[in-house]
Protein backbone atom coordinates (compact mmCIF):
# COMPACT_ATOMS: atom_id res chain seq x y z
CA UNK A 1 0.00 0.00 0.00
CA UNK A 2 1.39 3.22 -0.90
CA UNK A 3 0.62 7.02 -0.03
CA UNK A 4 -0.38 8.64 -3.45
CA UNK A 5 0.82 11.62 -4.15
CA UNK A 6 -0.69 11.80 -7.71
CA UNK A 7 -2.03 15.22 -8.46
CA UNK A 8 -1.92 16.13 -4.78
CA UNK A 9 -1.72 20.16 -4.17
CA UNK A 10 1.18 19.59 -1.85
CA UNK A 11 3.70 21.99 -2.89
CA UNK A 12 0.93 24.94 -2.55
CA UNK A 13 -1.15 23.49 0.92
CA UNK A 14 1.41 22.39 2.74
CA UNK A 15 4.45 24.86 2.13
CA UNK A 16 3.34 27.89 0.26
CA UNK A 17 0.01 28.57 1.71
CA UNK A 18 0.97 27.43 5.07
CA UNK A 19 3.11 29.05 7.88
CA UNK A 20 6.01 26.41 7.84
CA UNK A 21 9.02 28.54 6.90
CA UNK A 22 10.62 27.40 10.43
CA UNK A 23 9.88 23.90 9.84
CA UNK A 24 11.61 24.20 6.31
CA UNK A 25 14.76 26.26 7.44
CA UNK A 26 15.45 24.30 10.39
CA UNK A 27 15.05 21.11 8.20
CA UNK A 28 18.22 22.91 5.93
CA UNK A 29 20.02 22.98 9.07
CA UNK A 30 19.95 19.68 10.37
CA UNK A 31 20.43 18.53 6.43
CA UNK A 32 23.35 20.79 5.98
CA UNK A 33 24.59 18.98 9.13
CA UNK A 34 24.53 15.36 8.26
CA UNK A 35 25.01 15.67 4.33
CA UNK A 36 28.43 15.85 2.92
CA UNK A 37 28.48 18.90 0.85
CA UNK A 38 29.78 17.60 -2.24
CA UNK A 39 30.23 13.87 -3.79
CA UNK A 40 29.59 11.57 -6.82
CA UNK A 41 26.02 10.70 -6.86
CA UNK A 42 23.00 11.79 -4.54
CA UNK A 43 19.53 10.38 -4.62
CA UNK A 44 16.62 12.23 -2.60
CA UNK A 45 13.82 8.82 -2.22
CA UNK A 46 10.29 10.43 -2.29
CA UNK A 47 11.71 14.01 -3.28
CA UNK A 48 8.26 15.39 -3.71
CA UNK A 49 8.47 18.96 -5.83
CA UNK A 50 11.96 19.20 -4.71
CA UNK A 51 11.90 21.37 -1.80
CA UNK A 52 15.53 20.31 -0.73
CA UNK A 53 17.28 19.94 -4.30
CA UNK A 54 19.75 23.21 -3.84
CA UNK A 55 20.79 21.51 -0.63
CA UNK A 56 22.65 18.72 -3.44
CA UNK A 57 24.01 20.73 -5.77
CA UNK A 58 27.84 19.90 -4.98
CA UNK A 59 26.85 16.54 -6.34
CA UNK A 60 27.94 15.67 -9.82
CA UNK A 61 24.70 13.71 -10.77
CA UNK A 62 21.22 13.86 -8.40
CA UNK A 63 18.45 11.93 -8.83
CA UNK A 64 15.03 13.05 -7.34
CA UNK A 65 12.89 10.28 -7.24
CA UNK A 66 9.02 9.60 -6.06
CA UNK A 67 6.36 7.62 -6.43
CA UNK A 68 4.14 10.37 -8.01
CA UNK A 69 4.51 11.80 -11.66
CA UNK A 70 2.78 15.18 -11.05
CA UNK A 71 5.51 15.60 -8.00
CA UNK A 72 8.08 14.70 -10.34
CA UNK A 73 6.92 17.28 -13.34
CA UNK A 74 6.96 19.87 -10.35
CA UNK A 75 10.34 19.43 -9.63
CA UNK A 76 11.32 19.16 -13.79
CA UNK A 77 9.79 22.46 -13.47
CA UNK A 78 12.76 23.72 -11.65
CA UNK A 79 15.26 21.44 -11.76
CA UNK A 80 14.90 19.83 -15.33
CA UNK A 81 17.35 21.87 -17.46
CA UNK A 82 20.63 21.57 -14.75
CA UNK A 83 22.19 18.38 -16.93
CA UNK A 84 23.06 16.95 -13.44
CA UNK A 85 19.28 15.61 -12.62
CA UNK A 86 17.86 12.79 -13.26
CA UNK A 87 13.79 12.06 -12.25
CA UNK A 88 12.86 8.53 -11.55
CA UNK A 89 9.47 7.95 -10.39
CA UNK A 90 9.55 4.45 -8.60
CA UNK A 91 8.68 2.85 -5.34
CA UNK A 92 10.84 3.05 -2.55
CA UNK A 93 10.07 -0.79 -2.04
CA UNK A 94 11.18 -1.97 -5.33
CA UNK A 95 14.54 0.30 -6.35
CA UNK A 96 15.40 0.18 -9.72
CA UNK A 97 19.03 1.11 -9.11
CA UNK A 98 22.01 -1.62 -9.20
CA UNK A 99 23.87 -2.17 -5.53
CA UNK A 100 26.01 0.44 -4.43
CA UNK A 101 25.38 3.31 -6.59
CA UNK A 102 24.79 6.23 -4.37
CA UNK A 103 27.44 7.70 -2.08
CA UNK A 104 24.68 9.62 -0.47
CA UNK A 105 21.21 9.44 -0.23
CA UNK A 106 18.70 11.34 1.76
CA UNK A 107 14.87 10.79 2.66
CA UNK A 108 12.57 13.76 4.76
CA UNK A 109 9.21 13.85 5.43
CA UNK A 110 8.58 10.06 3.54
CA UNK A 111 9.26 7.46 5.96
CA UNK A 112 5.84 8.27 8.27
CA UNK A 113 4.23 7.06 4.82
CA UNK A 114 5.68 3.40 4.93
CA UNK A 115 3.82 0.61 6.48
CA UNK A 116 6.62 -2.14 5.78
CA UNK A 117 9.55 -0.06 7.36
CA UNK A 118 11.93 -3.24 7.08
CA UNK A 119 11.35 -4.08 3.26
CA UNK A 120 11.86 0.01 2.58
CA UNK A 121 14.76 0.36 4.69
CA UNK A 122 16.64 -3.11 3.16
CA UNK A 123 16.05 -1.64 -0.50
CA UNK A 124 17.95 1.57 0.68
CA UNK A 125 20.52 -0.03 1.93
CA UNK A 126 20.94 -2.14 -1.08
CA UNK A 127 21.67 1.33 -3.31
CA UNK A 128 23.89 2.70 -1.06
CA UNK A 129 27.80 2.35 -1.62
CA UNK A 130 30.01 1.03 1.27
CA UNK A 131 30.90 4.47 2.26
CA UNK A 132 28.34 6.02 1.60
CA UNK A 133 25.87 8.21 3.85
CA UNK A 134 21.95 7.90 4.13
CA UNK A 135 20.26 10.88 5.98
CA UNK A 136 17.06 9.81 7.55
CA UNK A 137 14.12 12.14 8.77
CA UNK A 138 11.28 10.17 11.06
CA UNK A 139 8.29 12.13 12.77
CA UNK A 140 8.36 11.05 16.50
CA UNK A 141 5.81 9.64 18.57
CA UNK A 142 7.51 10.28 21.81
CA UNK A 143 7.66 14.15 21.50
CA UNK A 144 7.02 16.59 23.92
CA UNK A 145 3.53 17.63 23.08
CA UNK A 146 2.49 13.99 22.47
CA UNK A 147 3.66 12.91 26.08
CA UNK A 148 1.86 15.70 27.56
CA UNK A 149 -1.54 14.98 25.63
CA UNK A 150 -1.06 11.80 26.99
CA UNK A 151 -0.54 12.45 30.59
CA UNK A 152 -3.25 14.92 30.20
CA UNK A 153 -5.47 11.99 29.23
CA UNK A 154 -6.29 14.17 25.91
CA UNK A 155 -4.30 11.65 23.30
CA UNK A 156 -5.31 8.02 23.63
CA UNK A 157 -2.32 6.01 22.60
CA UNK A 158 0.96 5.73 24.45
CA UNK A 159 4.23 7.86 23.19
CA UNK A 160 6.30 5.57 25.13
CA UNK A 161 5.21 2.29 23.41
CA UNK A 162 7.57 1.21 20.67
CA UNK A 163 5.69 0.15 18.00
CA UNK A 164 4.67 2.91 15.21
CA UNK A 165 1.09 4.61 15.55
CA UNK A 166 -0.88 4.72 12.25
CA UNK A 167 -2.87 8.00 13.54
CA UNK A 168 -4.16 8.03 10.01
CA UNK A 169 -4.50 5.43 7.53
CA UNK A 170 -0.73 5.83 6.08
CA UNK A 171 0.65 8.55 8.33
CA UNK A 172 2.71 6.85 10.81
CA UNK A 173 4.60 8.22 14.01
CA UNK A 174 7.50 6.27 15.26
CA UNK A 175 9.09 5.55 18.73
CA UNK A 176 12.90 6.74 18.38
CA UNK A 177 14.08 3.43 19.90
CA UNK A 178 12.38 1.43 17.59
CA UNK A 179 13.09 3.49 14.51
CA UNK A 180 17.31 3.40 15.35
CA UNK A 181 16.72 -0.65 15.97
CA UNK A 182 14.80 -0.72 12.64
CA UNK A 183 18.11 0.54 11.03
CA UNK A 184 20.63 -1.47 12.98
CA UNK A 185 18.90 -4.38 11.36
CA UNK A 186 18.50 -3.39 7.91
CA UNK A 187 22.51 -3.09 8.48
CA UNK A 188 23.21 0.83 9.15
CA UNK A 189 25.13 2.02 12.07
CA UNK A 190 23.56 5.56 13.14
CA UNK A 191 26.17 8.06 13.80
CA UNK A 192 24.80 11.61 14.77
CA UNK A 193 21.18 12.26 15.71
CA UNK A 194 19.17 15.51 15.73
CA UNK A 195 16.50 17.05 17.43
CA UNK A 196 14.28 19.15 14.91
CA UNK A 197 11.13 21.41 14.91
CA UNK A 198 11.01 21.72 18.65
CA UNK A 199 9.38 25.34 18.49
CA UNK A 200 6.75 23.60 16.04
CA UNK A 201 3.49 25.43 17.58
CA UNK A 202 1.86 27.97 16.58
CA UNK A 203 1.69 30.37 19.61
CA UNK A 204 5.31 30.75 19.15
CA UNK A 205 5.00 31.52 15.48
CA UNK A 206 2.84 34.73 16.08
CA UNK A 207 5.38 36.07 18.53
CA UNK A 208 8.49 35.24 17.36
CA UNK A 209 10.25 36.40 14.43
CA UNK A 210 11.53 33.41 11.87
CA UNK A 211 14.93 33.93 11.96
CA UNK A 212 15.27 33.92 16.26
CA UNK A 213 13.53 30.32 16.12
CA UNK A 214 15.51 28.56 13.63
CA UNK A 215 18.82 30.27 15.57
CA UNK A 216 17.20 28.56 18.82
CA UNK A 217 16.27 25.51 16.61
CA UNK A 218 20.07 24.66 15.65
CA UNK A 219 21.32 24.97 18.79
CA UNK A 220 18.19 22.95 20.40
CA UNK A 221 19.34 19.86 17.62
CA UNK A 222 21.99 19.27 19.31
CA UNK A 223 20.39 18.51 22.86
CA UNK A 224 19.73 15.24 21.03
CA UNK A 225 22.13 13.25 23.77
CA UNK A 226 19.04 14.41 26.49
CA UNK A 227 17.00 12.43 24.34
CA UNK A 228 15.11 13.12 21.19
CA UNK A 229 11.67 14.95 22.45
CA UNK A 230 11.49 16.97 19.27
CA UNK A 231 8.78 16.39 16.49
CA UNK A 232 11.51 15.35 14.10
CA UNK A 233 14.57 13.36 14.12
CA UNK A 234 17.01 13.13 11.53
CA UNK A 235 19.39 10.30 11.39
CA UNK A 236 23.01 10.26 9.76
CA UNK A 237 23.62 6.25 8.66
CA UNK A 238 26.73 4.53 7.09
CA UNK A 239 26.53 0.61 5.88
CA UNK A 240 27.98 -1.13 9.03
CA UNK A 241 31.17 -2.79 9.00
CA UNK A 242 32.43 -0.98 5.75
CA UNK A 243 35.05 1.42 6.34
CA UNK A 244 36.46 0.37 2.65
CA UNK A 245 35.06 2.71 0.12
CA UNK A 246 34.27 0.19 -3.05
CA UNK A 247 33.87 2.27 -6.18
CA UNK A 248 31.59 -0.94 -8.26
CA UNK A 249 28.02 0.90 -8.66
CA UNK A 250 29.63 4.43 -8.24
CA UNK A 251 31.87 3.50 -11.45
CA UNK A 252 28.42 3.00 -13.42
CA UNK A 253 27.26 5.78 -15.47
CA UNK A 254 24.62 6.78 -17.42
CA UNK A 255 21.72 3.93 -17.98
CA UNK A 256 23.48 1.78 -16.14
CA UNK A 257 23.07 3.11 -12.86
CA UNK A 258 19.23 1.23 -13.52
CA UNK A 259 18.23 -2.17 -12.83
CA UNK A 260 14.45 -3.80 -13.32
CA UNK A 261 12.56 -3.11 -10.09
CA UNK A 262 10.43 -6.26 -10.99
CA UNK A 263 13.44 -9.17 -11.16
CA UNK A 264 16.53 -6.78 -10.14
CA UNK A 265 18.16 -7.71 -13.48
CA UNK A 266 20.29 -5.26 -15.83
CA UNK A 267 18.20 -2.81 -18.55
CA UNK A 268 19.30 -1.94 -22.54
CA UNK A 269 18.65 0.88 -23.94
CA UNK A 270 16.08 0.00 -27.09
CA UNK A 271 14.93 3.82 -28.29
CA UNK A 272 12.87 5.53 -25.52
CA UNK A 273 12.52 2.52 -23.48
CA UNK A 274 15.00 0.71 -21.12
CA UNK A 275 14.12 -3.50 -21.97
CA UNK A 276 14.97 -6.14 -19.22
CA UNK A 277 15.84 -9.10 -21.41
CA UNK A 278 15.22 -11.36 -18.31
CA UNK A 279 11.81 -10.31 -17.05
CA UNK A 280 10.65 -9.40 -20.42
CA UNK A 281 9.83 -5.79 -18.39
CA UNK A 282 10.12 -2.27 -20.35
CA UNK A 283 10.08 1.44 -19.02
CA UNK A 284 9.44 4.35 -20.43
CA UNK A 285 13.30 6.57 -19.91
CA UNK A 286 13.10 9.62 -21.95
CA UNK A 287 15.46 12.64 -22.07
CA UNK A 288 16.18 12.96 -17.71
CA UNK A 289 12.60 11.21 -17.14
CA UNK A 290 12.60 7.66 -16.18
CA UNK A 291 9.63 6.01 -15.39
CA UNK A 292 9.60 2.36 -13.02
CA UNK A 293 5.95 2.74 -11.96
CA UNK A 294 4.90 -0.74 -12.17
C1 LIG B 1 5.29 14.58 2.57
S1 LIG B 1 5.94 14.39 0.96
C2 LIG B 1 7.64 14.83 1.22
C3 LIG B 1 8.34 15.34 -0.01
C4 LIG B 1 9.77 15.84 0.23
N1 LIG B 1 10.63 14.81 0.75
C5 LIG B 1 9.76 17.03 1.14
O1 LIG B 1 10.20 16.90 2.31
O2 LIG B 1 9.34 18.10 0.70
C6 LIG B 1 6.00 12.64 0.83
C7 LIG B 1 6.46 12.13 -0.54
O3 LIG B 1 6.73 10.73 -0.45
C8 LIG B 1 6.32 10.12 -1.64
N2 LIG B 1 6.11 8.69 -1.39
C9 LIG B 1 5.20 8.13 -0.55
N3 LIG B 1 5.31 6.79 -0.59
C10 LIG B 1 6.28 6.50 -1.47
C11 LIG B 1 6.87 5.28 -1.95
N4 LIG B 1 6.43 4.09 -1.54
N5 LIG B 1 7.86 5.36 -2.85
C12 LIG B 1 8.31 6.56 -3.29
N6 LIG B 1 7.81 7.75 -2.88
C13 LIG B 1 6.81 7.71 -1.97
C14 LIG B 1 5.07 10.87 -2.04
O4 LIG B 1 4.78 10.72 -3.41
C15 LIG B 1 5.42 12.30 -1.63
O5 LIG B 1 5.97 13.03 -2.70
Amino acid sequence: MICDYEGSDYKTRFWQNADRAYEDAAERVALRRLLPPRGRRIVEFGAGFGRLADLYTGYEQIVLMDYSRTMLEQAMQRWGDDPRFIFVAADVYHLPFADGVFDAATMIRVIHHIAKVPEALAQIRRVIAPAGVFALEFANKRHIKSVARYLLRRQAWNPFDLHPVEFVKLNFDFHPAWMLDQLRQAGFVTRRKLSVSYLRAGFIKRRVPVEWMVYADALLQRTAWLGLWAPSVFTQNYPAGSRQSSRDGLSLAGDAIFRSPRSGQPLRREGDFLVCDTDGTRWPAQGNFYDFKM
